[in-house]
Formats: C-alpha cells, structure tokens, sequence
C-alpha cells in the first residue's frame, strides 16, 4: 500500500439508504462455468430492476475485457482477479446498489476476503450485506451444457487449468442460498433468491 495516504470520510451509509430508499448489498454468485451463474444473475438483475430497485451485475468473462484484462487463470491471478470484483462490489453496494456478482470464484478462501470486506465496518454503518448464492451443478451437467465450447477444448488438452477439470472448484460449505438451475427453471431459481431476501427483510 502506498504511504502519506488518508482516509476521507464520506455520507454514511444510513444517510443514503434514507434517501434512496434501497439498501446496498452484494449477492455473490459462485459455480462451475456453465453452471448458470450469469443466467441467474442477469435475470435477477431484470426482476430488481422491475421491482424498482437499482442493481448492477459485474460478470465475469465481461469483466475480464476491461479491468481485469491483465489477468489470466492460474490460481494467482484468480486471486487478484476476485479481491478486485470484490472491491468493486463493495462500493456498489456502498452505494446503495445491489451488486450482482457472477464469477467463478473458485476458491474458498477468496470468497470469505470477499465476505470480510463487506462485513468490515466503518463508523457507525452496519456492515453491507454480502450473500454468497451457491450455483450448484453436477460437474456432467455443466460439461453437457458446454455452450461455449470450453469444457471440450479442456478435455483435449487445449485450455490448461480449467476449473473442474485441471483447476480446483472449493465448493461453498455455508453459502446463504443453494440454486439448482439443472432442478429448477430460471425463473424458479430468481423467485428462490428473491423470498430469501424478502424474508430476511432486504428488501420489500
Ligand atoms: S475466476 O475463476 O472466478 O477467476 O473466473 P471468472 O473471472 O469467473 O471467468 C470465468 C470465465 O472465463 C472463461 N474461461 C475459463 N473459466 C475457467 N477456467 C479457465 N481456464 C477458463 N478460461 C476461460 C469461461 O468463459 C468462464 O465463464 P463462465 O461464465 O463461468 O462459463
């Protein structure tokens, strides 16, 4: 970290809530690729949008186009690449955003930095919900989907380190919501995640 740097206070978390009405948050999606993580998420962000509510979904192949171009697969980098969506998520949500996050994050241990950060208080604020949405499919399901190819060029040996097949995938022991997206539709599994938060009050 760099020296000679201050903190600057700003509104508080309470003061924009008031105003805007919506609670910040992250929900974190995590699974296999073509597990339907972005799928779930995308449809998640249209139904809190028609709901009125202001949210905004960081994914991950996108992602990797822009801010974390410099960023390849190998444990090192997912690293990095995770503690950066996880920055970036907690300003969103800061912000009185719903953060949707729809990113591999195949390690146990980058999701709870991403966890700690958004439960890390500042002030007086509470600390920003973070829940971790387990995208949960048998690894034959996901390899059948295939829908971008990827799973067959990994078999052939043309994609190294990938996630389920030459890279790790730490599945979540204590996520706050388990989806089955190859049990339940799409819209089943939004109506899953919407209830939870209903339920616990996030939203109305
Ligand atoms: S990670 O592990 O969280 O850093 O990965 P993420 O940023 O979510 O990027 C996953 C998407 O990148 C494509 N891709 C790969 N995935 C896994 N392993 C390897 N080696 C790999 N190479 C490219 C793939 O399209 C992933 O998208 P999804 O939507 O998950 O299928």
């Amino acid at each position: 970290m760099a020296t000679n740097i201050t903190w600057h206070p700003s509104l508080s978390r309470r003061e924009r809530f008031e105003t805007r009405g919506q609670r910040g948050m992250t929900i974190w999606f995590t699974g296999l690729s073509a597990s339907g993580k972005s799928t779930v998420a995308t449809a998640l962000e249209q139904h809190l949008l028609h709901l009125g509510l202001a949210s905004y979904r960081l994914d991950g192949d996108n992602v990797r186009f822009g801010l974390n171009k410099d960023l390849g697969f190998s444990e090192k980098d997912r690293n990095e690449n995770i503690r950066r969506i996880a920055e970036v998520a907690k300003l969103f949500a800061d912000s009185s955003t719903i953060a949707l996050t729809s990113f591999i994050s195949p390690y146990r241990a980058d999701r709870l930095v991403a966890r700690e950060l958004h439960a890390a208080q500042q002030g007086d604020d509470e600390p920003l919900p973070f829940i971790e949405v387990y995208v949960e499919v048998p690894i034959e399901v996901a390899e059948q989907r295939d829908p971008k190819g990827l799973y067959k060029k990994a078999r052939a040996g043309e994609i190294k380190e990938f996630t389920g097949i030459s890279a790790p995938y730490e599945a979540p022991e204590n996520p706050e919501i388990v989806i089955k997206t190859h049990e339940k539709s799409v819209e089943e599994c939004v109506a899953q995640i919407v209830e939870w938060l209903q339920a616990k009050g996030y939203i109305n």
